[in-house]
Formats: structure tokens, sequence, C-alpha cells
């Protein structure tokens, strides 16, 4: 039964009466070894008592919002940070709309709009409020989010209607459960090192050149590979994110601190995902004072950056994936990269459009291996990343067995 060992499962219950079958979830979960720490909404607690899930989860229910116990008042960062996955059941019509809606007025749903984690709904609901247009249209946004809907079922319901609405039973949750992890878990034992952020070239003590990156990309991406098993290492241009729980994180300043960070790191990997927009240049010259505006016209030569991407490239065994940031022929330009440094695979993004690229929350990708291709569509940069894992991971087996 040990096929969720290791998983730390966050069950949130909302305010339905089949919230007294999440008890039985609880302790299915656990039975596989899961790590299960319950979150109830006030209404939840009208349906079952938190004592039940306390004692079946073996660890304190969560309630509220802002809880003096805990030691920051930061409980919702620190729950949604610490789960691998987030299973609402029952989700109520109500907090289906309020998750669609982003609303944050309790900890449950503050943490489902906080977590980076993978998001599972078990509606329960009359019949007549399952197929309300209102509600549908809610589980379609939340499908488009990369949110999974497992149910309701067909049956009777507790208004005494019979219909679709019924919760999916504890055993089939579970099941689902278990498949979708383990589906996710294509990097499971592999090791990943993956680039992020901007880089900074220093002109004097208080000038650099730099870039538009926030690292969102670079961090989601990471976080993926962590979700999908692998063990990983973020080499971060400076941020202002805050490092990903589970995974090393080696901040580092300029190209050149980045090209020798990733060198010495490269060896210990299976993977590599260069996602930092690293600076192609930097001055030839660092001036020791701060340059003084005494002249009409100031001159600077540049020297080149190493290649990181490239030189990893050319190193045996690793599978390199490279990102391509583009204004304009993305295809022939993405195609070029891929070719001329023998990567693996390359994902290509727009970066002169209103939407997508640097510091948006979503991005598109078009991306492009040697012989196939695939377009991710315009998403939150979380889920984007989770499928261009899915797919780093599909390429890395299939050259891996051949
Ligand atoms: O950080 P965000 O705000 O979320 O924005 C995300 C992003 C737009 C930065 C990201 O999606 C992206 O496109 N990253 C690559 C940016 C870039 O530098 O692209 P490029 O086409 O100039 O470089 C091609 C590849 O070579 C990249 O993988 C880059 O990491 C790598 N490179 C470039 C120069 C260099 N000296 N060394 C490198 O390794």
């Amino acid at each position: 039964m040990g096929d969720l060992k290791d998983k730390k499962i966050l069950l949130g219950v909302s305010g339905g009466i089949a919230a007294y079958k999440s008890a039985e979830l609880v302790r299915l979960l656990t039975t596989s070894e899961a790590t299960v720490r319950v979150v109830m909404t006030p209404a939840a607690t009208q349906f079952v008592a938190p004592l039940t899930f306390q004692a079946l989860s073996n660890n304190p229910v969560r309630l509220s919002l802002l809880d003096s116990n805990e030691e920051n008042g930061m409980d919702h960062i620190h729950l949604a940070r610490w789960a691998d996955h987030i299973i609402i059941a029952p989700a109520t019509a109500d907090f289906l709309a309020k998750i669609s809606l982003g609303l944050a007025d309790d900890l449950l749903s503050t943490l489902c709009l906080a977590t980076g984690s993978p998001i599972s709904v078990a509606p329960a609901m009359n019949r007549g409020m399952w197929k309300n247009t209102a509600t549908q249209e809610n589980v379609s946004r939340l499908k488009k989010r990369g949110i999974q809907i497992l149910g309701p079922d067909s049956g009777n319901l507790a208004c005494g209607e019979t219909g679709e609405g019924r919760m999916r039973s504890p055993e089939e949750i579970c099941v689902d459960l278990k498949k979708y992890l383990n589906q996710r878990g294509g990097l499971q034992g592999n090791s990943v090192l993956v680039t992020a952020g901007p880089t900074r070239e220093a002109l004097d003590p208080v000038r650099y050149f730099s870039n538009r990156s926030s690292g969102k990309m670079g961090y989601a991406i990471a976080v993926a590979a962590k979700n999908a098993g692998a063990s990983v290492t973020l080499v971060s241009g400076p941020v202002s994110l805050l490092p990903p729980d589970g995974i090393r994180v080696i901040a580092v300043e300029s190209a050149h601190d980045m090209f020798n960070a990733v060198m010495e790191e490269i060896s210990n990997y299976q993977i590599f995902v260069g996602t930092a927009a690293v600076s192609d240049y930097k001055p030839s010259v660092v001036a020791s004072e701060k340059i003084k505006k005494d002249q009409d016209q100031l001159l600077l030569t540049l020297d080149k950056n190493p290649d990181i991407l490239a030189s990893v490239a050319k190193k045996e065994g690793i599978f390199t994936v490279g990102f391509a940031a583009e204004t304009h022929h993305l295809e022939r330009y993405a195609k070029a990269k891929l070719r001329d440094k023998q990567l693996d695979m390359i994902a290509a993004n727009w970066v002169s459009r209103d939407e997508g690229g640097f510091e948006n929350n979503e991005n598109a990708l078009q991306v492009y291996w040697p012989d196939g291709n695939s377009q991710l569509a315009m998403a939150p940069k979380t889920i984007l990343a989770d499928r261009l894992i899915e797919l780093i991971a599909e390429r890395f087996h299939a050259k891996n067995t051949t």
C-alpha cells in the first residue's frame, strides 16, 4: 500500500455533507504512507469535528487564516509550500466558485492561491447546482488552469434527489491520486540543474547591465522537476523570489559566476535546463571607482561572455534543454540554436509581446527537438513548467532507451 510513501498531501475539506467521507480518505492516504495535513473551512467544521481529522492524520488540523499559535502568522505560505499535492474533498459549489475567481478569504482558498503544487478537487453538491452554468463555467476555468477534477459521480444524493453530484468514493479518489502522482513522477530518481533569472554585468561599483528576467519561468521549471520526482539544483541570478522548498539554490550575479557554478556542478546531473537570461556581453573593463559624468559621450567596449548552454551541450551524456527568447523569426532562430548548439530540446518564447515572455505570470512556448515539436499554449508559468517537464521527461527517457 506504500505507493504514496513520503508524499505530502494537504487535504482541504469544504462545507458539505460529504465531509464525513473525507475521514475515510485520510485513513486510506495514511495507510498508503502519505503524510496528510488537513485544512477545514469554517462550514466544514459544522459537519465533522476537526478532532476526527486530527486523530486520523496524526497532525493538527488548521482552521483559520490568522493562527496566533503559528510563530509568524504565515501559516498559509508555509502550508502552500509544504504540500506536494493539494486535494479538496468535498469541493462545494461555493468553494469551486471561490478558487476559480482566485478569492482568498479563508485559509483553504488562500493556500490554493499561494501554492505552486498541483491541485485536485472532488466536487460534491446537489445535481442542479452541479449542472448550473455558473458551476460548469467555474469548472472549465479550473480545468484550463490545470486543476484536476475528480468526479462527481451519479447516484443518490443527500438532498433526496438522484443524479450527478455525489462525491467520488474515497477509494476511487485515492486511486486517481496515485495514478496522477505516478504519471507526474516522470523524473523519479533523476537529477536536474536549472538556471534562472538575469545576470548582472558590473560597469563600476554602483552600475551594471542586466535584463528584465524575473526568474519566474526558471523557478517554476525547478519546482515542476522536483514535483516530477527529480533532485533539483537551481543556479539563480538576482531575483526577488523565495527559494523553493526542497530545492538547492546557488545564488550568482554575473554570467561568469553562473558559468563557473554550472561547470562546477554539471557532472552530477543528467538534465540541464538553461532558462536564465544570460548577458551575452560584459563591459571589457570594470571601473574601480564610480564613473563620473564629465564626458558628453561615453564609449564602452564589451567582451563576449562564455556560452553556458553551448558548453554544457558539449559534455557527454547530459540531456540539454535551452531556451530561446526572440522578438522575430521565432521558429527559425530557435531551430538554428537547437542545431548550432547541438541541444536535445529548445523552448522558444516571444519577448516582444504584451503577453508572456519576461516578467509576466503567463507564457507560451514553442518547443522543438531534432525530430519533433510541440506547442504549449499560453498558461500560468507554473502550469507551463509542468507541461515542459513532462515533455523533457518523455524525450530524456526515449533518448536513454534507444
Ligand atoms: O524570468 P522570467 O521573467 O520568467 O522570463 C522568462 C524568460 C523570458 C527569461 C525565459 O522564458 C527565457 O526565454 N529564457 C532565455 C533567455 C535568453 O537569454 O535567451 P537567448 O535566446 O538569448 O539565449 C539562448 C539560450 O542560451 C538560453 O537558454 C540562455 O540561457 C543560453 N545562454 C545565453 C547566453 C550565454 N552567454 N549563455 C547561455 O547559456
